[in-house]
């Protein structure tokens, strides 16, 4: 309420802010979560709490009265098409030059998310994180993340023969043929539900295509782990629809919070001041930037250092397809949790999730996005005339993710005599070069926060979310977010509280 005082405040419940709330209650610390989006723990009028890929409907996107799906084409056709305004759980927020997807709602991108839970090579783990001891996190803080998400591996026997992995043995077979090496990847999916699904004794989730939008059932959301936990202590509460738009200092060290209660058309019904004794920043790499850059220009928080809103990236993510022969179908049925991926990071600066085309019928096609070693970084700025925080990115500055994607993709169309889709993004479009699904940096840690998230020239206030992580993560990223988050809690309850 109106003038209350919490010992810790969280902004944001995803990987960053559930990670540490989790870890403050465990300390003994009450603990208040404020998340803009909804609790999703309510059924539609269609008895599920989430809407199904297919059927894009009024809980699918964020205050948008059009869908905006990642891949805007099929057959050349565009397949957008108009949704109630309302704070549904997938957002496309739009920069000049990219669009970027997170999730809204208790559970943040957990809620949309592929499930994918990856933990990079530790070759690779020097440019992903240069100021992290790589000992401690692959001893400790990796295997803690993994632990506390629920990550495990497909059963590999049952993959092999399962209808709905058809689209991943092809994915395989291509990779291996052209000499590349084909990986597993670990998930957050409950394997045995699948396997249900697949045997049709379930309800079907994974395999109705449900992911963009959430998942009725299978998946391992923060909801049911970190959450869970955090909320069986106790000391966790959670405002949701509720989105914090200041931070300033007030007396005694303490931190006044304002933050703008919501309702389902994104209007504000209050405005409610609380003050804070710590305000960890969770709000996902773009919704801290924004914050963060926003206050520091307007003079809200003048102690912070000229690294904020710098150092962001998009993890490389380029997506396409491949047209395959009629010999090789992919299959009708297809699992919306990918499984595997065509490792080239090495050799060439990619690694490729093949990804299901989950239409329900055989379309006779491969598709992969790519996450892949690109340098360039954007920034953030206030632009005091709109009140609004601009990102400067441009599209062709996508041109060395494509470049590193088609070290593997061209190699397999001339083996295998086979051409890029054309029609999924566009008309004769090959490259899915609009979006990111994993926006990282811009409030780089060692830069804009101590080498554990603690914000200079305000103590008391943290960052613990991928905002941290300086652009990129040579894999998918919420394994390392989710381990970041814990090293930085440790160290911070342990010196702070
Ligand atoms: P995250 O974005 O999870 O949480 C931030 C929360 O803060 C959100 O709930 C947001 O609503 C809230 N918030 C923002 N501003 C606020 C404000 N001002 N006030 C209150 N609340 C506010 N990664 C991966 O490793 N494997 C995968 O398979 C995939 N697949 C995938 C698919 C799709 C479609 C998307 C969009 C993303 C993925 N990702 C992924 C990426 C992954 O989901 C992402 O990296 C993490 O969710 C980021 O975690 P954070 O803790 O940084 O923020």
């Amino acid at each position: 309420p109106d003038g209350a005082h919490v010992p810790a405040l969280v902004i944001g419940t995803g990987y960053g802010g559930s990670v540490t709330a989790l870890r403050l209650a465990q300390a003994g610390v009450d603990v208040h979560m404020i998340e803009m989006g909804m609790a999703w723990d309510t059924p539609g009028p269609d008895g599920t709490i989430f809407a199904n890929t297919t059927s894009p409907d009024y809980r699918s996107y964020w205050l948008r009265t059009r869908t905006k799906q990642p891949l805007s084409n099929f057959l050349g056709f565009p397949i957008d098409k108009d949704v109630p305004l309302h704070t549904g759980i997938l957002d496309a927020e739009d920069f000049s030059g990219i669009s970027v997807y997170q999730g809204r709602g208790v559970g943040g991108g957990s809620l949309v998310n592929g499930g994918m839970a990856v933990t990079p090579r530790r070759e690779n783990f020097g440019g992903v994180l240069p100021s992290v001891n790589p000992d401690e996190m692959y001893n400790v803080y990796y295997p803690r993340a993994n632990a506390g998400l629920g990550v495990t591996e497909v059963d590999p026997g049952w993959w092999e023969s399962a209808d709905c992995y058809q689209y991943a043995r092809v994915g395989r077979k291509h990779a291996e043929r052209s000499g590349f090496p084909f990986v597993f990847v670990p998930n957050v999916y409950d394997w045995d539900y699948m396997k249900q699904e697949q045997a049709g004794a379930v309800p079907r989730s994974a395999l109705r295509g449900e992911v963009l939008y959430g998942n009725n059932h299978g998946k391992k959301t923060l909801q049911k782990t970190y959450l869970a936990q955090a909320r069986a202590t106790g000391r966790v509460a959670i405002s949701p629809l509720h989105k914090v738009t200041s931070v300033t200092p007030a007396s005694g060290g303490r931190y006044t919070v304002v933050i703008e209660q919501l309702n389902t058309t994104g209007v504000t019904t209050a405005t409610k001041a609380v003050t804070a004794d710590r305000v960890f920043f969770a709000a996902g790499s773009v919704g801290t930037s924004k914050l963060l850059t926003k206050l520091k220009a307007t003079g809200a928080l003048p102690g912070l250092n000229g690294e904020i809103g710098k150092g962001w990236g998009d993890n490389g993510n380029v997506m396409c397809g491949r047209a395959n022969h009629m010999w090789d179908p992919t299959g009708s049925l297809q699992s919306a949790m990918p499984t595997a991926g065509i490792d080239n990071w090495a050799a060439g600066g990619a690694f490729a999730e093949v990804a299901p085309l989950p239409t329900g019928i055989e379309t006779y096609a491969s598709f992969y996005l790519s996450i892949t070693k690109n340098p360039n970084r954007g920034q953030f700025t206030y632009h005091p005339a709109t009140g609004k925080v601009e990102l400067n990115w441009q599209t062709a500055w996508k041109q060395p993710s494509i470049n590193a994607a088609k070290t593997i993709f061209d190699k397999i169309n001339a083996k295998e005599g086979t051409i890029y889709r054309t029609d999924l993004f566009g008309v004769y479009k090959i490259w899915g070069d609009h979006l990111t699904y994993h926006p990282l940096g811009g409030v780089v840690l060692n830069k804009a926060t101590d080498n554990y998230g603690r914000l200079h020239g305000h103590p008391g206030l943290y960052v613990a979310d991928g905002s941290l992580i300086p652009g990129n993560t040579s894999v998918n990223p919420f394994v390392t977010i989710t381990a970041l988050a814990e090293r930085n809690a440790e160290r911070v309850i342990a010196e702070d509280f």
